[in-house]
């Protein structure tokens, strides 16, 4: 069974991660390269998602690839590139923190609200069983706290929110 029956997934470990947004629209999850670079700088220096990043400030051009090319060819991150009709509509990137990973996402502001972060929580959910995953959101991110909780996160004393077992 699922873990999230709301959501049918097709899970094949490294492979296409397919699962439905709510309204029925098919997404799926590919490991990031270097070429999508430019689209992540162009969603994480939007007004709207900077100013809910633990660093507001915004980088510039050449220290995002920098960055960037490093998280992909690191061991201790994995980029996720969500695809709806074959086109990337955001990204979660999972960074290794001691024991367990932490959760980041973001989803281009012209597609919020649509069901496709919980989308991309739920084919992540089911690419990481073999993690433990947290995900830490700054008190006014309303949309972010209504996310996680909504993809079966729940609060824990540390203030993080963990995937309920
Ligand atoms: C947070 C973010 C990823 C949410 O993605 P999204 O695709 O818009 O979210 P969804 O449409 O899947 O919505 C998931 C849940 O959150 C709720 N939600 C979404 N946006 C909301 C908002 N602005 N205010 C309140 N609730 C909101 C939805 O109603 C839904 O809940 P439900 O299933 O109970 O109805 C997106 O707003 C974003 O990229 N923000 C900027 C980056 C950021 O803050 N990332 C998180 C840092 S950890």
């Amino acid at each position: 069974m699922l873990h999230n029956a709301n959501l049918q997934a097709i899970v094949s470990h490294w492979g296409a991660e397919t699962v439905r947004t709510p309204e029925g629209q098919r997404i799926s999850l590919r490991r990031a390269t270097r070429e999508d670079a430019m689209i992540v700088f162009e969603w994480q220096t939007s007004p709207g998602t900077r100013v809910y990043a633990r660093n507001r400030q915004v980088p510039s051009l050449t220290e995002h690839l920098d960055w960037f090319s490093e998280k992909v060819a690191s061991d201790d991150s994995q980029i996720w590139v969500g695809l709806s009709d074959g086109r990337p509509f955001g990204i979660v990137r999972l960074d290794r923190r001691d024991e367990e990973w932490e959760v980041s996402i973001v989803v281009a502001p012209h597609m919020r609200g649509s069901g496709f972060g919980k989308a991309m929580l739920a084919a992540i959910d089911e690419i990481s069983r073999d993690k433990k995953l947290f995900a830490e959101v700054l008190p006014g991110n309303q949309a972010s706290h209504a996310l996680f909780r909504a993809a079966g996160y729940r609060l824990s004393p540390d203030g993080r929110y963990r995937r309920s077992e």
